[in-house]
């Protein structure tokens, strides 16, 4: 072997672990060490070394984890069926369930241990893996036909494409969910509506569409998790518990539900019941409700199952996020690219906890179909932790006199007349300088994954639109202390304040500009790889949308809506204004994640004025240096960097016994992290 290529062997290496190492920490340990912008970084380069030496490439590389795609579906027949479980809806249910067990097995009831984990709203999958490689993949179908979603569940960042650990068994199938995270779901179904697409009505019905893709490509743009909770087939491994299997599963590298637990006594379980439910909505995605199983398998095995779902476990779920209200308006908001959506103002109501006043309405069409109008009792629900949708209409109590809802044939701010393009659902304002899309997109480019600019929160920033202070992005570089002198609750200080922190956000980084610009389809994952490939805004100005669509990762329809915003004489002469204007990207190539340092897997908070930078640049520092930033002081923040001035945070940070420290402190362990 060449000295060149050796050298490649070895770095393939050394990045093949690194990115599996990310992913497991990510998705399995939730303790992410990288950001995604360095994962990324990690693939491409990896891409890179494997394409130049294809002979090096690997079945189990990360490289391999998007395939090419299928043609259909196969169809997947199973030995050991993939079951359903009895549903309990209250805690009567659960405790009737209890008593009848223990009845059927008398005495060797005594000492019974129930497992319980959360029950993932997703989609049931199941993976195989043989001799510790993933070979193929399967959704549950009926049960014992599946269809083979092998291309999709590879591009699974949790699943690992080779197992790790011990005594890796010869076959192993393992059962789980398939899931979107809420923030996912949120994000996706923005861009869906952005684009004048149809969204998906919550993150099961997402997942269940992202496994049956056909294209993995496309597969990998809706990030998918998995959870493992069971087994299928197994050879050489023969566990006696589903403690145990967890266990192993964990060992292996595969995601487990981390908040299994186990119980002897039925009042601690319920009490654990009504502990999840109260935390429902702060999970990261969406569960419906707690499966309890018996834990040992010798009894699960006297117990036996029925047609359909076995003796051994139940599923407690929780009251569904539904509750009907009344409609009390029909307002129509306007989005950054113009796109108008219908929203429901409705008789505030509870659902699942929370007091709901507003309902999505998505578009005309679904006005439609659902026939919606001002009066009527709707059902709303909640999921993925969105605005909640309006379900249906309860007919029966329609009031007289209602009438049906027309959308608006002009803008409700500006008054432009709308437009419909012919393959879209959404109507649009066409009308860029409209105020309600020149906010949207204020409020995009100066947020945290845009330029960051402190100080300029969504209040603020309407108030600049409103007075006309600012019509397009490069207004905001024109401002100056007079011209926000005036707006509500502004001081000279505080306004010095936040001149100046626009004044720091004329040098923005490459892919924080774009993700700011809020071009359709460029999100943060996007926004870097661009940044990366072109590593110029000047570059990516020139690129044609084949150039665009050369790169990995950036499909055709990514390409076509880059190349048309920048070709936009009006979002050249925009670019223009601002580089005149003083604006500057600027982009550093990050090529190797940080192992090492005071910042690496720490979490970090900033609090106070610091003297030698401004609070974004302290906090992309320390992201690049392997740290992760945190907005509020917790248990779980690892340290407080305190400025002039700290005040309350510091003073949680004492009391809870956490690790502060000082200016001149942060500084040195910058310099300690690069040394
Ligand atoms: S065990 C034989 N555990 O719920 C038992 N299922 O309503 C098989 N589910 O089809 C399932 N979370 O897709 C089990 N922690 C969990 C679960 C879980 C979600 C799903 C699964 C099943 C459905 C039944």
């Amino acid at each position: 072997m060449s000295a060149k290529k050796s050298a490649a062997a070895q770095r393939i290496v050394e990045l093949r672990r690194a990115i599996d190492e990310a992913n497991h920490r990510y998705y399995v340990l939730s303790r992410p060490t990288i950001s995604d912008a360095e994962w990324d970084a990690l693939l491409r380069e990896l891409e890179r070394l494997e394409s130049e030496h294809p002979e090096l490439v690997t079945a189990d590389s990360p490289t391999q984890r998007v395939g090419a795609p299928v043609s259909g579906l196969k169809k997947v027949v199973r030995d050991v069926p993939m079951l359903s479980l009895e549903n309990a809806f209250d805690e009567d249910e659960i405790r009737a369930w209890d008593e009848q067990l223990r009845n059927y097995l008398g005495n060797a009831a005594t000492g019974i241990v129930y497992s319980a984990e959360p029950k993932f709203d997703g989609v049931s999958l199941e993976v195989t893996y043989e001799d510790g490689a993933l070979t193929r993949a399967s959704t549950r179908g009926d049960g014992t036909t599946g269809e083979d979603v092998t291309h999709n569940a590879k591009t699974i960042r949790a699943l690992p494409l080779k197992l790790q650990g011990e005594a890796i068994p010869r076959l192993l199938e393992v059962r789980g969910e398939a899931i979107i995270a809420k923030r996912e779901f949120r994000q996706l179904n923005d861009e869906l509506v952005e684009a004048g697409e149809e969204p998906f009505a919550n993150p099961r019905n997402l997942t269940s569409g992202t496994l049956k893709q056909l294209d993995p490509a496309q597969a990998k743009r809706r990030p998918m998790r998995m959870f493992c909770y069971g087994l299928g087939r197994t050879e050489g491994f023969e566990p006696t518990s589903q403690r145990e299997v967890l266990d192993r599963l964990v060992e292996f590298g595969l995601p487990t539900p981390r908040d299994m637990t186990t119980f002897g006594d039925l009042d601690a379980m319920l009490a654990a019941y009504r502990d999840l439910h109260r935390r429902r909505n702060e999970l990261p995605f969406e569960i419906d409700g707690m499966v309890i199983k018996v834990d040992s398998f010798s009894l699960r095995e006297r117990l036996g199952t029925r047609s359909r779902s076995p003796r051994w476990a139940l599923a407690c779920k929780f009251p569904a996020q539904q509750a009907t209200t009344t409609v009390e308006d029909i307002l129509i908001q306007v989005g950054r690219t113009g796109t108008l959506t219908p929203v429901a103002a409705l008789a505030p109501c509870q659902v699942g906890g929370v007091t709901v006043s507003r309902a999505t309405l998505h578009n005309a069409d679904q006005i439609a179909k659902l026939d919606v109008r001002v009066g009527d009792t709707v059902f709303i629900e909640r999921a993925g932790d969105v605005i909640p949708r309006v379900v249906s209409v309860v007919k029966e109590k329609r009031p007289a006199g209602t009438r049906a809802f027309v959308m608006p044939d002009v803008c409700p701010t500006c008054k432009t007349a709308v437009v419909k393009a012919e393959d879209e659902v959404a109507v649009r304002c066409p009308n860029p300088c409209c105020p309600d899309r020149v906010l949207r997109q204020v409020e995009l480019f100066v947020s945290r994954g845009g330029a960051n600019i402190d100080g300029l929160g969504p209040k603020l920033v309407e108030q600049l639109v409103q007075r006309g202070l600012v019509t397009d992005l490069a207004d905001l570089y024109r401002l100056n202390v007079e011209d926000v002198l005036d707006l509500e609750r502004m001081g000279e200080k505080s306004a010095a304040k936040l001149i100046a922190g626009i004044a720091a956000a004329r040098e923005v980084q490459l892919p924080r500009f774009l993700f700011g610009l809020g071009i359709v389809h460029v999100g943060e994952t996007v926004a870097q790889a661009l940044a990366e490939r072109f590593e110029s805004l000047a570059a990516l100005r020139s690129a044609t949308a084949e150039e665009l669509m050369a790169e990995k990762g950036i499909g055709e329809e990514v390409a076509r809506s880059v190349a048309s915003w920048f070709a936009e004489p009006k979002n050249q002469d925009l670019l223009d204004r601002m580089e005149a204007l003083g604006v500057r990207t600027s982009y550093e190539a990050r090529r190797v994640a940080r192992t090492s340092g005071p910042f690496v897997n720490k979490t970090v908070l900033f609090t106070g004025t610091l003297a030698s930078q401004t609070r974004p640049e302290a906090e992309e520092k320390v992201k690049e240096r392997g740290g992760r930033i945190l907005k509020a002081v917790s248990k779980n923040l690892d340290l407080l960097i305190a400025g002039d001035e700290a005040g309350s945070k510091l003073k949680k940070a004492q009391e809870l016994g956490l690790r502060v420290v000082d200016e001149a402190e942060f500084l040195q362990m910058l310099k300690e992290s690069d040394a």
